[in-house]
C-alpha cells in the first residue's frame, strides 16, 4: 500500500508500507525528510534513501508509536479491545497522535490533517477508558472506539486520553496495585509549582472506584515532542556526567538558552520525591512542527514512580534511594550535584509540603485504604529529602 508519512500539512516521504508487518518496504521518494521524526536524522543518505538503517529505523519508530509490549495489564486490554498486538490499532486512526502531528496518509486518498488530527476532532473515549481502566470491563467491538490517540499512547501505566469541555487530559493508573502514583504526579505538580519550575499540571480524578491522575495535553496542533531518548540517540555515549552535559550544549545550540536551569529543575524535583524513573523518554523539547523552531525545554511530566521506599524503619537515618542521570542510576545525593547553585531554590516555598501531601493522601484515603502509618511514613520520607535539600543549601552558602 502506497502511503505518505506526513507530518502535519508537509509530505516527509512516500513508501510502500505493508499494513499487516508494519513494514516500510519501500522508500519511493523523499520530499521534506527535515519534517521526519528526529530520531530518523542520522539514518538518512540522501544519495541512498532506501537504505537499510533508514526503512528499518522508519519502520522500527512506527511500530513504536503503538502501545509498548509492557503496559501494564496489555493482555487484557488486547482482550478487552478484541485484537491481537497493540499493533493492530496503529492503522485504525492514521497512526495520530496527541505527542506529535505525524501520520500516515494513503496516496490515493484526498484526506486533510484538519479533518482527522485529534486536538480539533473529537473522538469517541469511553470504550478505550473502560477497557483501559476499569477492573471488569466487557470486549468492546465497536469501530469507532477505536479511531482514538489512545492507540498511540506509549508508557508502562494504564491510560486513557478522554475530553472535557473541548480540553484533551491524560487520564493514568498506578502500577498494578499500587495507588501511590497519581499522588506522586500531584505532590510534584505543586512543589513545581511553589519552586517556580515549568511543569504539567496533575490533578486527582476518581474512576469507576479508582483514583487516577490528570493532566492536560501539553502540545498544540502546531508543535511536537522530542523527547530526549530521540536527541540522544546519534550522540556520543559516555556513561558519565557527560552526557548531561552534551545533551544541554546541544539544546543551547538550538536556541534553548535556559535548557541547564530547566534540567537542573528537573533533578531538583526528582531529589525531593526521589523519583527513580527519569529515563530518556520522560524529558524532552518542544519543537515547532511548521517552521521546526526547537521552542522550549518540555514541561516537566511523569513523576508518579516517586517516594517508592515502602519498607524503612521510622528510626532510619539516612535512607538514600537511586535516581537516574542519563544512562547512569545513582544515589539521589549524588545527582543532585548537578545543580550548579543550589542556593538559588528558596525552601521555604516548601514548608508545608509534607502536611499537604499528608492531607491529600487522607482525602482519598476511603477509595484506597492507604494505612495511616504508610501515609505518615510517605510523609517523613518528603520532609526529610526537603530538610536534606536545605542543608545541602545551608552548606552551599558557607
Ligand atoms: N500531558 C501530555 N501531553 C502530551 N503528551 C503526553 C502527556 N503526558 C504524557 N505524554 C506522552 O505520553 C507518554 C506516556 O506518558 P507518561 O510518561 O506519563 O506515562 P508512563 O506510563 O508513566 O510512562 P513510563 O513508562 O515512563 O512510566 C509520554 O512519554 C509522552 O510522550
Ligand atoms: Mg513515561
Amino acid at each position: 500500500m502506497k502511503c505518505i508519512l506526513m507530518n502535519k500539512n508537509t509530505e516527509v516521504l512516500l513508501a510502500e508500507y505493508n499494513p499487516v508487518s508494519k513494514f516500510f518496504d519501500e522508500i519511493i521518494e523523499v520530499y521534506h525528510i527535515d519534517y521526519a521524526p528526529y530520531i530518523l536524522k542520522s539514518f538518512y543518505e540522501e544519495n541512498d534513501f532506501n537504505n537499510n538503517p533508514f526503512r528499518t529505523n522508519l519502520s522500527e519508530w512506527f511500530k513504536g508509536r503503538g502501545i509498548p509490549s509492557w503496559r501494564d495489564k496489555l493482555d487484557l486490554l488486547l482482550h478487552r479491545l478484541d485484537i491481537t498486538t497493540p499493533t493492530e490499532l496503529l492503522d485504525k486512526a492514521f497512526g495520530l497522535s496527541l505527542s506529535d502531528q505525524y501520520w500516515i496518509k494513503p496516496y490515493d486518498s484526498n484526506l486533510k490533517y484538519d479533518d482527522i488530527n485529534f486536538f480539533d476532532n473529537d473522538f469517541d473515549y469511553a470504550e478505550f477508558l473502560e477497557a483501559s481502566l476499569s477492573l471488569n470491563s466487557k470486549v468492546i467491538r465497536k469501530e469507532t472506539s477505536l479511531k482514538t490517540p489512545n492507540n498511540t499512547t506509549d508508557g508502562m501505566l494504564k491510560k486513557a486520553w478522554i475530553i472535557e469541555d473541548g480540553t484533551r487530559y491524560l487520564l493514568k493508573g498506578g502500577y498494578r496495585n499500587e495507588v501511590l502514583q497519581p499522588f506522586n504526579e500531584v505532590l510534584a505538580a505543586e512543589i513545581c509549582k511553589r519552586l517556580g519550575f515549568n511543569h504539567v499540571e496533575y490533578t486527582l480524578d476518581t474512576y469507576k472506584d479508582m483514583v487516577v491522575s490528570k493532566c492536560p495535553c501539553f502540545i498544540t496542533k502546531d508543535t511536537e515532542l522530542i523527547t530526549c531518548y530521540q536527541i540522544k540517540n546519534d550522540m556520543k555515549r559516555y556513561d558519565t556526567e557527560e552526557d548531561y552535559e552534551d545533551y544541554i550544549k546541544v539544546l543551547e545550540e538550538n536556541g534553548l538558552k535556559n535548557a541547564r536551569e530547566e534540567l537542573e529543575n528537573m533533578y531538583i524535583l526528582d531529589f525531593l520525591i526521589m523519583n527513580e524513573d527519569r529515563h530518556l523518554n520522560n524529558f524532552g523539547i518542544i519543537r515547532d512542527v511548521n517552521t521546526l523552531k526547537w521552542l522550549d525545554v518540555a514541561p516537566i511530566f511523569d513523576n508518579g514512580m516517586a517516594l517508592n521506599v515502602p519498607y524503612y524503619d521510622e528510626e532510619e537515618v539516612v535512607i538514600s534511594g537511586h535516581g537516574r542521570l542519563f544512562y547512569e542510576v545513582k544515589p539521589f545525593d549524588e545527582i543532585i550535584k548537578v545543580v550548579s547553585d543550589i542556593t538559588r531554590i528558596d525552601t521555604s516555598k516548601l514548608e508545608d509540603i509534607p502536611e499537604y501531601f499528608d492531607n491529600l493522601l487522607h482525602e482519598y484515603q476511603s477509595i484506597t485504604h492507604m494505612s495511616d502509618s504508610r501515609i505518615y511514613r510517605l510523609c517523613v520520607l518528603l520532609q526529610r529529602q526537603i530538610d536534606k535539600l536545605k542543608t545541602l543549601i545551608e552548606e552551599a552558602r558557607k
